[in-house]
């Protein structure tokens, strides 16, 4: 399926997508978060052009007009709790959709190398229907592959799209190589991955800039 790096078109993504990065501007987290769902918002409408519509007449105050509208059923998935913003952007464009979370957690080991574990996933019937799946951050492409493989369970979407604001090359040939039937829609692409899994030049920890530090 199709991979699409939007900045690799010059648009308004590109401004959402600095002013994340920028270090003066992220300590904003209101505007950090909006920045995010504005993202979300315009993946959401690439998204729709690939998606089935249906004619229908709209009855306007002065005669009939003939309409298409989605047919599919969608289901936005996001892995808590950076994923969150750009789940937001995507449900005002689709504002119909229902809605799935999947909680992840490093467990880190003495070492410094960490598993990803999931801890809940709470999710409706994804038989059928489009599953768009947010994770603001595509660093190793480690969680995202867990988050598909829990939501297995719940049935065979009948496509998936995958919603990231950055992502490293690494994450990004990850994800291609395991789920080959996925489309994955990238804000912007970096090259690099530290050795614990941050993207470079990145934008730092997603979660902590919108929603505050963790212990
Ligand atoms: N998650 C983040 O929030 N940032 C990264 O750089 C990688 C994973």
């Amino acid at each position: 399926m199709a991979t699409k790096v939007l900045t690799d078109q010059p648009s308004i993504a590109n401004t959402f997508l600095a002013e994340l990065r920028d270090s003066s501007i992220q300590s904003d987290s209101m505007r950090f978060r909006t920045n995010l769902a504005r993202l979300g918002g315009l993946i959401g409408y690439e998204i729709s052009k690939t998606l089935n519509f249906k004619e229908v007449e709209t009855e306007t105050p002065l005669g009939i007009s003939k309409s298409h509208l989605i047919s599919d059923k969608i289901v936005i998935a996001s892995i808590l709790r950076a994923g969150i913003p750009m789940h937001n952007g995507l449900l005002d464009v689709f504002d119909r959709a229902e809605n799935a979370f999947i909680s992840a957690q490093r467990k880190m080991h003495k070492t410094g190398s960490f598993d990803i574990e999931l801890n809940k996933v709470t999710s409706p019937s994804i038989e059928g229907k489009i599953l768009i799946l947010c994770d603001p951050m595509l660093a190793t492409g480690a969680s995202l592959n867990l988050a598909l493989q829990a939501l297995e369970s719940y049935g065979k979407p009948s496509a998936i799209h995958i919603c990231t604001a950055i992502a490293s090359r690494t994450g990004m040939e990850h994800v291609q190589r395991l789920h080959p039937d996925a489309n994955i829609w990238i804000g912007d692409l970096d090259e690099e991955l530290t050795a614990k899994s941050y993207i470079v030049p990145g934008l730092g920890d997603a979660g902590d800039l919108a929603f505050g530090p963790k212990i």
